[in-house]
């Protein structure tokens, strides 16, 4: 097995440069424009921190592949292979940033053969890193990370998010989903407006699950080999394995959890991330 602890070693440090950079920038007024969608905002910012990392990553490993999601936006084929490849979200929650609302994230995976291998994901607001190589454990701020044990729904915290379609019809699945989670019972269900941080929250106990439909696969990469290395699940909305292109996860600290979660779930339909470049929200 190839040892990627110097890939860990250097997206740590490029996370904590472009968290550097998104901080000073919260501070400044930004430059807000939208993409797909009036709500689908992006920033100079965005641009400026995904190029930091692509630029710094390509030098360092030449021979490595990029997806990134200011890149696939501007037409850069988003292609999983074989070949090592990084995945990179510059900032998520880039509502959040254009709000000052405090959480949002630089988000850097890393997979070989289609297998995530690492994740690195630094909350900008707090300064909080989580770190992950597969077999190695997690880690938030080098503590050790472990998800929640709890296998009864009903003492559940649920987290989601929600994605880029806000027609009537697909809200009416999206709160109908909620509505069900919240009366399964659970404790409640959070949306926070990052991913990467829902996610994390999962790796480290401080929810049991986490379900979206409409994110991406660099919403995703990083924190699935977080969420695992903590002891924790990471699936297909239907409970089958993860595929990093559907743009859709149930993540949870149990499987039981998972399974319920699972349950309750009515499917909201997005294109792929490798076959779909017009609905890159
Ligand atoms: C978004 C955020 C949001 C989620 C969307 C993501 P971005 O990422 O994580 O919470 O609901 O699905 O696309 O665009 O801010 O990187
Ligand atoms: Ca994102
Ligand atoms: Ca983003
Ligand atoms: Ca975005």
């Amino acid at each position: 097995m190839e040892d990627w602890s110097h890939c860990l070693d250097v997206a740590v440090q490029i996370a904590l440069r472009a968290g550097q950079v998104v901080q000073s920038a919260v501070k400044q007024e930004k430059q807000v424009s939208s993409k797909s969608t009036p709500t689908d905002l992006v920033t100079e910012t965005d641009h400026q921190v995904e190029e930091l990392i692509i630029s710094t990553l390509r030098e360092k490993y030449p021979t490595h592949r990029f997806i990134g999601e200011e890149s696939s936006a501007a037409g850069v084929k988003c292609e999983l292979t074989d070949d090592p490849t990084w995945i990179i979200d510059p900032i998520d929650g880039t509502c959040n940033f254009v709000h000052s609302f405090p959480m949002v994230a630089v988000s850097i995976g890393f997979a070989v053969r289609k297998e995530l291998e690492l994740g690195v994901i630094y909350h900008c607001f707090d300064g909080t890193l989580y770190t992950a190589r597969k077999g190695h454990g997690a880690f938030c701020n080098g503590v050790r990370l472990q998800v929640s044990k709890e296998k009864d729904v009903s003492k559940a915290l649920i987290l989601t998010e929600i994605g880029a379609k806000r027609d009537p019809a697909t809200l009416d699945i999206f709160l109908g989903n909620m509505k069900k989670l919240l009366s399964a019972p659970t404790h409640g269900v959070r949306i926070i407006g990052s991913s990467t941080l829902a996610l994390c929250h999962i790796a480290s106990g401080a929810a049991e699950a986490y379900y979206q439909y409409g994110l991406h696969c660099w919403d995703i990469a990083a924190a699935a080999v977080i969420i695992r290395e903590a002891g924790g699940h990471v699936m297909d909305t239907t409970g089958g394995p993860l595929d990093l292109m559907s743009r859709r996860v149930v993540a949870a600290g149990t499987r039981e959890i998972a399974d319920c979660v699972v349950k309750q779930l009515q499917p909201i339909n997005y294109g792929r991330d490798d076959t779909d470049p017009d609905d890159l929200a």
